[in-house]
């Protein structure tokens, strides 16, 4: 069972659709680089799996448990943070 899981992730800013129904898991233990020009979504991606942003639609879950984060310290309590560059 993926320790990650997101399907079909949407977030939208007024007419721009910066993410369009992402999917992306991850296993225990893996390491993944995510890449793609600026623009791509690649922060509102992390932003939505840390709580940050709120998902428009899709499904986050942990450990096959699907879960909601209002804020990152939601995020932070589920085992999930960001180090910001
Ligand atoms: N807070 C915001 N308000 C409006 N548009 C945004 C906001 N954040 C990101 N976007 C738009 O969403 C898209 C994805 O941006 P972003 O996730 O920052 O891309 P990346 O990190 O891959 O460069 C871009 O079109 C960007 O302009
Ligand atoms: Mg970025």
């Amino acid at each position: 069972m993926p320790l990650v899981q997101v399907t079909g992730a949407t977030v939208r800013f007024q007419s721009d659709t910066a993410l369009d129904a992402v999917d992306f898991r991850m296993f225990a233990g893996e390491v993944h680089s995510l890449m793609g020009e600026n623009g791509a979504g690649k922060s509102t991606l992390i932003k939505a799996l840390t709580g940050a942003l709120p998902l428009d639609a899709g499904v986050i879950s942990i450990a096959g448990k699907g879960v909601q984060f209002a804020t990152p310290r939601d995020a932070q309590r589920a085992g999930i943070s960001t180090v910001y560059q």
